[in-house]
């Protein structure tokens, strides 16, 4: 059975550029991305070892782990390379009159 709908403010659109990252302080804490004007969220806890993936570095579709480097697909939350192993959660996100939303309770 599918969790129910579980939506957090993820803060303003105009003010995430692509290019761009953001860490909500939801429980669990994710990451919003904007890659071309689309947006992504992951949980922001990077698999290998908790590392905030808010503060790595954004290319494309792919989040790098300031820790240890590993990264991972924002769209799809899949390890991309070593050392992670493990995959990470994807969200939805939605705006709505300019203001992001992370559904927490609907991730993949
Ligand atoms: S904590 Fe992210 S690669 Fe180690």
């Amino acid at each position: 059975m599918a969790e129910p709908s579980r939506l957090v403010s993820g803060g303003s659109a105009d003010t995430l550029p692509p290019g761009e990252l953001r860490r909500v302080c939801s429980e669990p804490p994710v990451t919003i991305y904007n890659v071309d004007g689309a947006f992504y969220a992951t949980d922001d806890w990077c698999s290998h070892d908790k590392a905030s993936l808010a503060e790595g570095w954004l290319e494309g579709h792919t989040i790098e782990c300031p820790w240890h480097m590993a990264k991972f697909c924002v769209r799809t939350g899949k390890a991309l390379t070593a050392p992670a192993r493990v995959d990470i959660r994807t969200f939805p996100v939605r705006v709505e009159n300019g203001e992001l939303f992370v559904d927490l309770g609907a991730a993949a």
